[in-house]
């Protein structure tokens, strides 16, 4: 019998297992995994490099116009290529998060970032991660998950994830941050931080990352059953 390839879209807020989750469920359904954040997060580094002003629209137009974002799909997961420089740790920088919440609230910048993860996922076969997948990039995507964690722990994934590469963070800061961008990304006008009507709503929580990919995996197979 030959499987349909669906659309799976995992939305919700920072470090709520996302990225986890979905790579490993792309990675048991031979799926191709895409990290829209990670595209996001190459737009601030750029930015940072080009010391421009996000807010002027004009310098965002031009630096838009001389960007090539690349999300190479491997083994180990996506690489990511700012004009053909793998950026893949510099993304990940501690201050890129902030930068990139803001500059993902600007319209240019989601118009050409949402035009490519739709190319990049219009046969299907594919597990998205972000705020808006499952609400702007694909509605029509056959199932949606939203994903949520208590802030207090999602803060401490994202502490002991920066004490692993060497930074040293203070947790009261990062909780703060974290808030912060949550409420920003939450907030927005353009493509805010919500759940589809139709998102199954899980909470990482409860679950160790196992136990998590087997819960979504579950009900893919659900509704691959049900002949979706
Ligand atoms: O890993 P973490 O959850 O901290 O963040 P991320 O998924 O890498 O996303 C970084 C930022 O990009 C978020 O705070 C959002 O503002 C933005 N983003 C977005 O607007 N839309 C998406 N589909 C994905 C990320």
């Amino acid at each position: 019998m030959i499987m349909k390839r669906i659309i799976i879209a995992i939305d919700g807020p920072a470090a709520s297992g996302k990225s986890t989750a979905a790579k490993l469920l792309a990675q048991k359904l031979r799926y191709i995994y895409l990290d829209t954040g990670a595209m996001y997060r190459a737009c601030a580094v750029a930015a940072k490099r080009a010391g421009i002003d996000i807010l002027d629209q004009t310098a965002l137009v031009e630096l838009l116009s001389k960007i090539d974002v690349k999300v190479l799909f491997t083994e180990a997961g996506n690489v990511i290529h700012l004009n053909d420089e793998d950026v893949s740790q510099a993304i990940r920088e501690p201050d890129i998060s902030n930068l990139a919440s803001a500059i993902s609230a600007q319209k240019v910048v989601r118009e050409k970032m949402v035009q490519l993860q739709r190319e990049m996922g219009r046969n299907g076969g594919v597990v998205l991660d972000g705020r808006d997948i499952g609400t702007v990039v694909f509605p029509n995507a056959e199932l949606k998950f939203f994903l949520v964690a208590p802030l207090e722990v999602r803060a401490q994934r994202r502490f002991l994830e920066l004490q692993s590469k060497g930074h040293q963070p203070v947790f009261e800061q990062v909780l703060q941050e974290m808030r912060k961008r949550d409420a920003a990304d939450s907030s927005r006008d353009l493509a805010p931080l919500v759940a589809a009507e139709d998102a199954i709503h899980v909470d990482s929580k409860d679950y160790s990352i196992e136990e998590m990919v087997e819960v979504l995996y579950r009900h893919y197979h659900k509704l691959v059953e049900a002949g979706c």
